[in-house]
């Protein structure tokens, strides 16, 4: 085996084995690599999808995910499948819901393919891009994968300490806002600071996939000219399944940003954009049906977190969202409680350490009012612990 394809082979090995250590049930290491004399590059892995994959929503309790419980597709009426107008109609629910032009607007398959097809319209191998920490990780993983360079801030509400941190270098500024992981918001007079200080020529991508929560109706789009953001109907709406996002972009980048359809998927499926259109459409009660589901269960967490203040420090979450942000008093690792409690519990909570804030965890409340209150209750028993 040639030096280059055994490294590359032992990375693919590191990356399993290294899911191992967090996931207990991680599979045994395959034999994959035989007397291979090409070895093509290996996309990295993304830890923090593959845990999910694996683990959100497989024990009897689910504080992990972070979405809507999702919406059936009956609820929202039929769609057909093969709608050619379907792709139009998506566009013009969401430029009719935002408020954004219609030549602004580039369909994609969920936020995860608008992400996807920002960074390759602005990535070139070696280019700098800044992502905040902590953060969701495809935010920087896609980034890397494409060949940049990233450096990582941290997120705050500073916006100054952020454009210091940040520096000169980078042409593609990312954040999420409302924060994935922390819940936090940044105003959008904080947001026009932020894409003002980067500048001409560098630009600043809005994850918005929370947003519709905090400020429905809304986006940062059209506030500053270098402003991108994407968005789906995933999250808020709880229409995950119709893999139905957008980016919203100056009109420089759309055709661009419109060609990388062609380069990944071809066509991407009418039916994704036909139940796109429809989860747009119907947002209004789609979200009061959100509001319904989650009520009295913040209240339940926030006293919660008070009750444990000797362990745990609460953060603050803007009102509506479906998750909060917790730091271990202590400042160490939470990973190895948090997959105790999972293995010895059935509790799934979602670890910082994908975020990169291995003290804290992202603790969803999207499972019925019941369970939840089971849940806080049999985590009392571990918190000795910590
Ligand atoms: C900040 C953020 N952006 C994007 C996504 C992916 O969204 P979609 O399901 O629309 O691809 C997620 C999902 O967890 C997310 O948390």
């Amino acid at each position: 085996m040639t030096h280059r394809a055994q490294s590359s082979a032992c990375l693919l090995c590191q990356s399993v084995q290294g899911l191992g250590q967090v996931g207990s049930r991680a599979p045994k290491p395959s034999r994959i690599h035989g007397p291979t004399r090409y070895a093509p590059p290996v996309l990295p892995t993304i830890d923090y999808l593959e845990y999910a994959i694996r683990h959100f929503g497989k024990t009897a309790f689910d504080l992990a995910s972070s979405g809507a419980p999702p919406v059936q597709a009956t609820e929202l009426g039929y769609e057909a499948p093969d709608d050619p107008e379907a792709r139009q109609r998506f566009l013009w629910a969401i430029a009719g819901r935002f408020q954004v032009p219609m030549e602004a607007l580039v369909p994609a398959l969920g936020a995860s393919g608008a992400l996807y097809a920002v960074c390759q319209n602005l990535v070139t191998p070696g280019a700098c891009v800044a992502v905040e920490e902590p953060g969701y990780e495809p935010l920087w993983r896609i980034p890397e994968a494409l060949g940049a360079r990233v450096v990582r801030f941290p997120r705050g509400d500073d916006v100054g300490a952020m454009l210091e941190h940040i520096g000169a270098q980078p042409r593609l500024v990312i954040v999420s806002n409302p924060h994935n992981p922390t819940a936090r918001v940044l105003s959008d007079d904080q947001l026009v600071e932020l894409a003002n200080g980067l500048g001409d020529g560098r630009w600043l991508l809005v994850d918005e996939v929370y947003r519709e929560l905090a400020a429905p109706l809304s986006s940062v789009f059209g506030k500053a000219p270098n402003v991108i953001t994407i968005n789906s109907t995933t999250k808020c709406l709880g229409v995950p399944w119709a893999r139905a996002g957008w980016i919203t972009a100056p009109a420089e980048l759309v055709a661009g940003l419109r060609r990388s359809e062609l380069y990944s998927v071809g066509n991407a499926p009418p039916g994704c954009f036909a139940w796109g259109a429809a989860a747009v459409e119907q947002a209004t009660w789609l979200l009061e049906r959100v509001t319904k589901l989650q009520r009295g269960k913040r209240e339940r967490v926030d006293a919660w977190v008070a009750a444990h203040t000797e362990q745990l420090i609460g953060g603050p979450a803007f009102e509506e969202s479906l998750f909060v942000w917790i730091e271990r008093r202590d400042g160490a690792s939470l990973l190895p409680w948090l997959e105790a409690v999972r293995e010895e519990l059935g509790i799934t909570i979602s670890p910082g350490q994908f975020f990169g804030a291995p003290q804290g965890m992202r603790l969803s409340f999207t499972l019925g009012e019941e369970q939840l209150g089971q849940a806080l209750e049999r985590l009392e028993s571990r918190l000795g612990e910590l």
